[in-house]
């Protein structure tokens, strides 16, 4: 008896949530659409990353990914008849203005139209990210995220998309993890374009915070009643022990990971304080730039998946902190090697609510890479089941405990191309056979849809 009102008592039900907390599903445009070079489209710095041997997981490319580009009507009927009702999707830079700047492409002014109208239409509504890391490659050869011309191309491009999809489209958010474009992208290189070292990384940071701001300015001023956002990686830290050393190693990559972005955008200036090089971004700054980093958003975007532990390293440049690898710890991980842990999830809620300029807080990507086990052609996924059910008891407990939080978008729809990791990692709540483009939902999609038609 004890244990069936136990398990009861444990089930989730979208209902605790509240009638008015928004359940959704996010994807990236490089990750998903394909057709990389139809009509004028231009080149992105993922068109041409993946395109150089020995970057990608078994050298592939996003050069057709899901096809979505053909097959948008499909994808979002299929979210209809599993009763989603949000969809996070990007914009392809390239796609819309493809010399980066100047003359807009019709085409892709018209495939975007279509894909907002057509959501609409299926009782859907978008949310749309300006910037989900595929910069335009001719912006790229004239130094990118690095150049501060950088704040005036992305200027025009989301004054271009605020024009053309502000009518109907009120939910917006300004960069996609700008930690992650930012680190991975200019200064490990392990992302496009590639770019290695300070040089890079530091104006580039600093560029990103400014076009959050501008960003947030442009869609503000072009677009009523809108709903704006940006989004954030973020995970927990813990630190490996508490010696004094692993304390202020996990404190740093804390500062490094969790609010570097954050904080400027809130008027706190730059976290300077525990990682002596940042301060040289002030060398970068201009007059007018800490007060020009201020955005007031309506929305954080946070995006967690995992926690990290940390230790002090005299070896690691800079920030003299190093991650202990999940798959040395014995923990339970997922096949991008991250370990479960659905505690991080309520913690980085609970951080990001703390900041008392931060309004609400929106899951705006969770979820997890498993292999998919088929089982008669069906899709038996039960790790990602029980992953989501866990991760998802994180945010209910934060909404008991009067947490800001009022979303959760599951990443991702349909499995996709996964970065410099290729297509081995499934995070799709659908299945897509490659090499028929054929869609099978997985028994997480018919858990999550539900779970979300429950209530
Ligand atoms: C990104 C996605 C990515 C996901 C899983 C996030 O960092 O926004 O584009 O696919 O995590 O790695």
């Amino acid at each position: 008896m004890l244990n069936l009102s136990n398990e009861k008592d444990s089930r989730l039900s979208a209902e605790d949530f509240g009638a008015n907390f928004i359940w959704g599903v996010s994807t990236a445009a490089y990750q998903i659409e394909g057709a990389h070079n139809i009509h004028d489209k231009g080149k992105s710095i993922w068109d041409v990353f993946s395109s150089k041997k020995g970057n990608i997981y078994q050298n592939q490319n996003g050069t057709v990914a899901c096809d979505f580009y053909y097959r948008y009507k499909e994808d979002i009927l299929l979210m209809k008849s599993m009763g989603i009702k949000n969809f996070r999707f990007s914009l392809s830079w390239s796609r819309l203005l493809p010399s980066g700047v100047g003359k807009p492409s019709k085409e892709g002014i018209q495939y975007y139209n279509d894909i907002i109208d057509f959501c609409l239409e299926c009782g859907i509504t978008p949310w749309i990210t300006l910037y989900h890391w595929d910069l335009p490659q001719v912006l790229e050869d004239q130094g990118g995220w690095v150049n501060r011309k950088i704040l005036e191309w992305f200027k025009e491009y989301a004054v271009l998309c605020a024009q053309s999809f502000g009518d109907r489209v009120k939910n917006w958010m300004v960069l996609n993890e700008p930690m992650v474009f930012t680190g991975a992208g200019y200064f490990l290189g392990v992302h496009a374009p590639g770019k290695k070292g300070l040089k890079h990384f530091l104006p580039s940071v600093h560029h990103a915070v400014l076009c959050q701001a501008i960003g947030g300015r442009v869609l503000r001023e072009m677009v009523s009643k809108a709903n704006i956002g940006t989004t954030f990686s973020c995970s927990q830290i813990t630190p490996n022990s508490q010696k004094k050393k692993d304390i202020s190693a996990a404190k740093r990559a804390d500062t490094m990971l969790n609010r570097l972005f954050i904080e400027p955008s809130l008027g706190m200036g730059y976290p300077l304080g525990d990682i002596p090089v940042l301060k040289k971004i002030k060398e970068l700054a201009e007059p007018e730039d800490e007060q020009n980093s201020i955005f007031e958003f309506d929305f954080i975007g946070v995006q967690n998946y995992t926690r990290e532990i940390v230790k002090h390293s005299f070896w690691v440049p800079y920030l003299k902190a190093k991650i202990v690898k999940a798959t040395k710890r014995n923990v339970k991980i997922t096949l991008m090697d991250w370990e479960v842990y659905p505690p991080s999830l309520y913690n980085m809620i609970a951080q990001f609510s703390a900041y008392p300029k931060v309004k609400k807080v929106i899951v705006t990507e969770n979820g997890a890479a498993f292999n998919d086990a088929v089982v008669d052609s069906k899709i038996k996924d039960v790790e990602r089941i029980a992953y989501l059910e866990d991760y998802l008891k994180e945010v209910k407990r934060a909404k008991e405990n009067g947490l800001k939080v009022e979303g959760y978008f599951v990443w991702t729809f349909t499995d996709n191309f996964e970065w410099a990791e290729g297509y081995y990692p499934k995070f799709g709540l659908v299945h897509v056979d490659f090499k028929t483009q054929k869609r099978k939902i997985k028994d997480s999609g018919f858990w999550y849809s539900r779970f979300i038609t429950s209530s």
